[in-house]
């Protein structure tokens, strides 16, 4: 039918990954950020894709602001996450919080999709999105997600509809 889909995503990653960057293309041109900035605690963007309105709520990465995730995990019925395929030092980190967040007891129990997003392949010591999936260890995500990665540039908005593309049909 012609009526909208509604879906609660959560956009999380360590800090400086992109994931403002991600979020602030699929905001209507009006309410697009000119600049994006370090997100402070989270920030909550609406917009719609494929005909499915979107809440995003786009977490802070830095570690002191990691702990607020969880309080989302109860609304949350996707997940992004992002990563900085270039910064290979923190792909431990990210590696280890993407799999918190898939033992966590409320995501645990929930069927929900896991997007992954190798960002900033642009970089030139970037890692492709095959060596991301397995450094990431994506292949120990349970059977009840279905989960998929895509690389991407965030600035320029490449592989991001692709992702997006997905992620909708996961939740249609
Ligand atoms: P926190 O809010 O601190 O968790 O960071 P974040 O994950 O939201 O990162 P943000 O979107 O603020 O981007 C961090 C920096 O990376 C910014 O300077 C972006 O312009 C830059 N950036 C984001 N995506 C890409 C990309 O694909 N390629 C390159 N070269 N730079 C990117
Ligand atoms: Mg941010």
């Amino acid at each position: 039918g012609i009526t909208n889909k509604k879906a609660t995503v959560l956009c999380v990653g360590l800090d400086n990954s992109g994931k403002t960057t991600v979020i602030n293309h699929f905001k209507p041109p009006q309410t697009k950020s000119e600049e994006v900035v370090p997100t402070i605690g989270y920030s909550v963007e609406k917009f719609l894709i494929s005909r499915i309105s979107f809440t995003v709520f786009d977490m802070s990465g830095q570690g002191r602001y990691r702990n607020l995730w969880e309080q989302y995990y109860p609304e949350t019925e996707a997940v992004i996450f992002v990563i900085d395929s270039s910064e290979r030092l923190r792909l431990e980190v990210a590696r280890e919080e993407l799999h918190a967040l898939l033992e966590h007891p409320v995501i645990k129990q929930k069927r929900i999709p896991i997007c992954c997003l190798a960002n900033k392949k642009d970089l030139k010591d970037a890692l492709s999105d095959v060596e991301i999936a397995d450094k990431m260890e994506l292949a120990e995500i349970a059977d009840d997600k279905p989960y998929n990665i895509f690389a991407t540039n965030a600035r320029t908005g490449e592989g991001l509809d692709m992702a997006m593309d997905w992620l909708s049909e996961q939740i249609m």
